[in-house]
């Protein structure tokens, strides 16, 4: 894989995400909603931003946001009314006829096939024999310091060395690896490097599908080299499409969502003592982070019939995006929903989405971050944020973290 070095397309993929610009979407989210279940317009509008090229087109130019708990959840449990096949125009250009995009009853099928590679058995072997050791290996190289920068040296890398490793791919091919999954999610600003890197991947990726067909090794690619339901297998389109959408849609998520985690509890230093003395809270913490900083705020659907929706008619062939950021923050299901607290009553959230297409690695996800933050807990003894640093925050519109967190501890 080969590319020019001069571009970064981390710094370019969080610019397009509103990352440094949009720094409270919340405000603007609870005014929204105040004024009803869903926006008529496009979110972006709403921000004085200019369109988001991605969003899916609309007939007759109509553009909904679901803001109300209401009805982010009516919307995605319906999958029948709201379609995902639009991702086929925006995200599927690159990753290729993923499950994202697909509507009932092939989504059912290929979902079935895929789950055989995220089994319970598999997860207790990644945790104990792939987590763990990246993590303790990430610490190691800052414990001893006395001050570290959790971002760059944790949370960043962690997520994407735990995918490469299902993978079985090596470690040296990782950089590339993680580039290459930013650019192509970052169609809206590049489709030329998107396109490219789409190809990039295929090519990468052609030669170890080959390789596990031939000679199954312990592996995610090997099992969908060999899921088979009534007989039927995947095809290496459907591998490779799938395999392109595991890159962004498990790294840059939890990436993000342990540093949402992390900053909720550095800047709530009573809770942070609290989790550390009580690790049973820690299940708790984490729902907790995921609602009140979701890292990814908003996903879209197609409505395919006029229907009824909270109160709201939402016409045939309306693109809807579905803002879980607010559904998250609905007065109506929170009291206080700006506040950060892991005690409170544990309810559903619509971080991992809701219905057909519920966040197929969202016990990953939560496996990932259990550990990297009981290793914190237990090896960086008064884990604080750096009183130095200047105003550590969390910006973005459609994908929120912060950019830094630096800490002391010892
Ligand atoms: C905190 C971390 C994560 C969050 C917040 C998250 C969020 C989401 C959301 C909102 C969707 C629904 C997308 C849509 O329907 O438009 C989704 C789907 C999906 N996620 Fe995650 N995700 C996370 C981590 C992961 C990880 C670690 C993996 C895999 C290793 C993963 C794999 C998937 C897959 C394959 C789908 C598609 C499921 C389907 O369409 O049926 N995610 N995720």
């Amino acid at each position: 894989m080969q590319h020019d070095d001069q571009h970064d397309p981390f710094a370019a993929f969080d610019a397009a995400a509103g990352i440094g610009t949009v720094r409270d979407p919340y405000a603007t989210f609870a005014k929204l909603r105040e004024q009803g279940p869903f926006y008529r317009g496009r979110l972006e509008e709403a921000f004085g931003l200019p369109p988001m090229p991605q969003i899916m087109t609309a007939k007759d130019d109509r553009y909904y946001v679901a803001l109300s708990y209401e009805a982010v959840s009516q919307v995605l449990l319906d999958g029948e009314t709201f379609s995902s096949a639009g991702y086929g125009e925006t995200m599927g250009l690159v990753m290729g006829h993923s499950i994202l995009e697909m509507d009932e009853p092939e989504h059912h099928r290929y979902r079935l096939l895929i789950q055989q590679a995220f089994t319970l058995k598999a997860m207790e072997k990644w945790e104990r024999e792939l987590v763990a050791p990246i993590v303790h290996r990430l610490i190691d190289a800052f414990a001893g310091r006395g001050r570290a920068e959790l971002v760059r040296e944790l949370t960043f890398p962690f997520p994407i060395m735990v995918i490469a490793g299902m993978l079985g791919l090596p470690e040296r091919d990782l950089p590339e690896f993680h580039r290459r999954a930013v650019e192509l999610i970052s169609i809206a600003t590049d489709i030329e490097r998107g396109f490219n890197a789409s190809v990039a991947l295929r090519d990468y990726f052609a030669g170890i599908l080959a390789e596990r067909r031939a000679d199954p090794k312990d592996d995610v690619i090997s099992v969908l080299a060999h899921a088979e339901l009534d007989g039927q297998r995947l095809t290496d389109e459907e591998v490779y499409a799938f395999l392109r959408l595991l890159l962004p849609a498990g790294a840059e998520t939890t990436y993000r969502s342990s540093s949402n985690l992390l900053f909720g509890l550095l800047t709530s230093p009573a809770q942070l003592d609290a989790l550390r003395a009580d690790r049973s809270l820690m299940r708790a913490a984490i729902e907790e982070g995921l609602r009140w900083e979701p890292p990814l705020t908003g996903i879209a659907r197609t409505c395919t019939r006029d229907t009824v929706i909270d109160g709201v008619t939402v016409p045939a062939g309306t693109v809807v995006s579905v803002c879980m950021g607010a559904a998250n923050r609905d007065p109506k299901r929170w009291s206080d929903p700006d506040r950060f607290d892991i005690r409170r009553e544990g309810k559903q959230h619509m971080a991992f989405a809701f219905g057909p297409h519920t966040c197929l690695g969202m016990h990953l996800a939560r496996m990932e971050t259990t550990v990297a933050l009981n290793a914190l807990l237990d090896r960086l003894p008064d884990l604080r944020l750096d009183p130095a640093a200047a105003d550590v925050h969390v910006s973005g519109l459609t994908f929120r973290a912060p950019r830094e967190l630096p800490v002391l501890f010892g």
